[in-house]
């Protein structure tokens, strides 16, 4: 086993959930974080502090409370441009991740006809065959509303793209290519730096879903070179209602808004507006300024823990959990069989036994996992499956969870006896 480089036992002390039991007292086995992660106390603590001393609209007022939560709100802007590795005047709060795609994808489909971002007939929107429904159906819908096509990376049998067709795939005809960074029912990394570069070369935007990378692992929009990147709070020990699109400045400043409404506009008559710049052009109405506090907390909270020890501690358990798995008869890992580019999610089949039955069994021992379709249809479609049961590591984490897990799995196939 390999030594975690720091010790989950300790982390999980952060995390007031894991005082409470669960089915007749047992502790919480949480390996669902793919979908939702736990909150750290130095979360809740800023999310209630912002409520209990600072709480007033931003952009609004010019009192002492209104100027404070200017300050936080702005403070987490920076926080969340730091963790990117980018410029705070390029990051937009959003209130999810989808929120952030449906945002661009609106965008897009707004522009002005000739404008950089139009999309007509015959212009193509790539994806990819491992995109959960927040990267696909925004994509899908702008290409049925504009009349172009979508296309997209098919998944090879070892779970990976297939990217020996990329210049098929992405054509001087793409205008967008957006796709995940890490599958979130595989696992699987995508090599971007083939795929940005090609959609350069054609002169196509690239959106980074950072759903599952962003939490995990450290990013530098700057070093990935994509064009936009859209994560979600709620996956990064933040809370839920708080979602980041980040943009290139000149790309962002070219973009209609989305929402319209307070804070986004510049000035307003009663039959016209014009925008506000760059970002609060995208962010209308009162934002989720608490929700963003807590954000920058939960960044902070996983800088401190350093984002490549984030990453090794869950490679480490996902190295020991694949073993351990392989070891049982019956069960099917999908996707990338190694710890080779790939991320803490682990997803299975158990021969004979439906998904959400394994769910209920594991249920009963504590242990909290996704079954399912995991907001990922098309995929399930081309794996042949009805679904996976799925296994996602954070830091708080340990090996007794991956022993845990794989008892579990042993204890399901004695149950239905298969
Ligand atoms: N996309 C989220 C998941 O993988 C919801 O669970």
């Amino acid at each position: 086993m390999n030594q975690p480089i720091f010790d989950a036992e300790v982390i999980k002390r952060d995390f007031p959930i894991f005082d409470r039991k669960v089915r007749g007292g047992l502790p919480l086995i949480f390996l669902d974080s793919g979908a939702t992660s736990q909150k750290p106390r130095s979360v809740l603590d800023a999310e209630r502090h912002f409520y209990e001393f600072t709480n007033a609209a931003v952009n609004r007022g010019s009192y002492l409370l209104a100027e404070e939560a200017n300050e936080a709100y702005e403070d987490a802007r920076a926080t969340v441009a730091e963790f990117l590795k980018a410029d705070a005047s390029e990051i937009i709060f959003t209130k999810s991740a989808t929120e952030s795609l449906n945002l661009l994808a609106y965008s897009f489909g707004n522009a002005e006809p000739g404008s950089n971002f139009a999309l007509k007939p015959g212009d193509s929107i790539v994806v990819s065959e491992m995109e959960h429904h927040a990267n696909l159906i925004p994509w899908q819908q702008l290409a049925k509303r504009t009349g172009a096509t979508l296309s997209w990376f098919a998944l090879k049998q070892d779970g990976r793209l297939d990217l020996d067709s990329i210049d098929q795939v992405i054509t001087d005809r793409t205008k967008i290519v957006a796709i995940t960074q890490q599958s979130n029912v595989l696992g699987t990394i995508v090599p971007l730096e083939a795929i940005v570069k090609r959609a350069h070369e054609v002169g196509a935007i690239v959106v980074l879903d950072a759903c599952q990378s962003a939490p995990h692992f450290a990013i530098d929009v700057k070093k990935l070179d994509v064009d936009f990147l859209a994560f979600s709070g709620h996956k990064a020990l933040g809370p839920t209602g708080i979602g980041v699109l980040w943009g290139k400045f000149e790309l962002l400043n070219q973009m209609v808004p989305f929402l319209t409404g307070g804070s986004m506009i510049e000035s307003v008559t009663m039959t016209d507006a014009t925008w506000a710049p760059v970002p609060r052009r995208f962010e209308a109405g009162v934002p989720n300024m608490a929700q963003a506090v807590g954000l920058a907390a939960a960044l902070k909270y996983l800088t401190n823990i350093g984002m490549d020890s984030v990453h090794s501690h869950e490679m480490a358990l996902t190295k020991s959990a694949l073993l351990q798995i392989a070891e049982i008869p019956g069960i099917k890992v999908i996707g990338p069989q190694d710890t080779d580019s790939r991320g803490g999610v682990i997803s299975f089949t158990v021969d004979q036994v439906h998904p959400h039955d394994v769910g209920q069994v594991l249920d009963q021992y504590g242990i909290a996992v996704r079954t399912g379709h995991h907001c990922a249809w098309p995929l399930m479609r081309k794996l042949n499956v009805v679904g996976t049961t799925r296994a996602s590591f954070y830091i708080y984490n340990t090996e007794a969870d991956v022993s845990a897990l794989v008892d579990g799995i042993r204890q399901v196939q004695k149950y239905f006896k298969v």
